[in-house]
């Protein structure tokens, strides 16, 4: 791992960076370093991508993987393609297409593209703008920290609170700590937590495998529940709050994110427990109009069916494995981004909110 033991209040890792020279198998050369969370939490190792190729597959695989980190890699794989002297807007659209639901990732690709045109194909024009997206993901992950440990410490009236939050969206997810996870680190260096409730998130468990890893290095107090006992948890009163990420916000609002976050909503809902989304401008698309309009991934059975290679179901069964699902604004508290907190959530908040914070060529 990159940081020698930092204090557990600093602890951030690098989910992606690029490396000017790193011996590949035609001599030297550039590469976009990724730390490998498919590991986790078992081991931290590195996958240096030296090509596109290896990068998308890498997304494919969610070696790196949420939204905000996405449009990094997706940034810097762009700025690979062009220092290597490939077709660079083939590779673009490679990047782009390796996920359909995280518009983070066509949006950083896409951007780094636009710059490296616009410089007349100057390869390092390219690698600066993955650069410069890289310092305001981190930028804008401490103004919703701000934002969001403000909006929940008001809900608690001086209580120290009892927080559930879905998949992984923490440091390993960004260039700074996170979206929901930084609020929820925020308030506890406030001393405003008293419990991170995490969903373990099946079927890649990345509540249990990522969150708690950043939990436990953190030094945060946290349980980890099976996704199915949620239901029981707010009914026996312990949760205060629901903090989640999110891959795309519709014009409308309607949130998709990790699936299993729309039964939360509606679980929030019924218990009368605050609904928030936690997510950057960038994840905001208004080019898509509501929830029907937003594209989920499906992923392969054997997610679902297997585990670590070992059945799970018998041989051959069918699985519905969804990536992700969409939660519609009416079940939303609050959007916090890096500009502040929208509520209610509607179409035309999120209209009024989002000048200058349009999307970029997200498609
Ligand atoms: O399939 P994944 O692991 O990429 O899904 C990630 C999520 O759903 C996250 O909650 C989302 O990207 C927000 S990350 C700040």
């Amino acid at each position: 791992m990159d940081n020698a033991s930092p204090a557990a209040d600093e602890w951030v890792p690098r989910p992606a960076y690029w490396i000017d020279d790193v011996p590949t198998a035609y001599g030297h050369g550039p590469a976009v370093v990724l730390l490998d969370q498919t590991r986790l939490p078992a081991e931290e190792v590195r996958l240096v991508c030296s090509d596109v190729p290896t990068l998308v597959d890498a997304v494919r695989r969610l070696v790196v993987r949420g939204a905000p980190v996405l449009g990094i890699v997706g940034a810097y794989g762009v700025a690979l393609a062009a220092a290597r002297g490939d077709d660079v807007k083939a590779a673009a659209e490679d990047i782009a297409h390796a996920r359909p639901t995280a518009v983070n990732l066509a949006w950083g690709a896409r951007r780094a593209l636009a710059a490296w045109q616009a410089s007349g194909g100057d390869a390092l024009a390219a690698l600066r703008e993955a650069r410069v997206l890289h310092e305001e993901d981190a930028a804008a992950s401490a103004a919703m920290a701000a934002h969001g440990a403000r909006f929940a410490e008001g809900l608690a009236e001086g209580r120290p609170l009892r927080v559930l939050t879905h998949c992984n969206t923490g440091a390993l997810v960004s260039g700074g700590e996170g979206t929901a996870l930084a609020v929820v680190r925020a308030l506890h260096r406030v001393g405003r937590l008293e419990k991170l409730w995490v969903d373990e998130t099946r079927p890649l468990l990345q509540g249990a495998r990522l969150t708690a890893y950043e939990a436990a290095r953190t030094g945060m107090p946290y349980a980890v529940l099976p996704d199915s006992a949620a239901g029981s948890l707010f009914a026996a009163g312990e949760v205060d709050l629901v903090v989640v990420g999110a891959d795309r916000i519709a014009a409308d609002g309607a949130t998709a994110n990790k699936v299993g976050t729309y039964p939360l909503a509606v679980l929030a809902r019924h218990h009368g427990v605050p609904f928030v989304v936690v997510a950057p401008w960038s994840t905001v698309d208004r080019e898509t109009p509501d929830g029907a309009a937003i594209v989920v991934e499906r992923r392969d059975a054997g997610e679902v069916t297997e585990l670590s290679g070992l059945p799970l179901a018998p041989l051959g069964s069918e699985a519905y494995n969804p990536a992700f699902d969409v939660t519609p604004p009416d079940l939303i508290s609050a959007i916090v981004t890096e500009t502040g907190v929208l509520s209610p959530v509607s179409a035309i908040v999120i209209a009024r909110m989002s000048a200058g914070h349009d999307p970029v060529m997200r498609r």
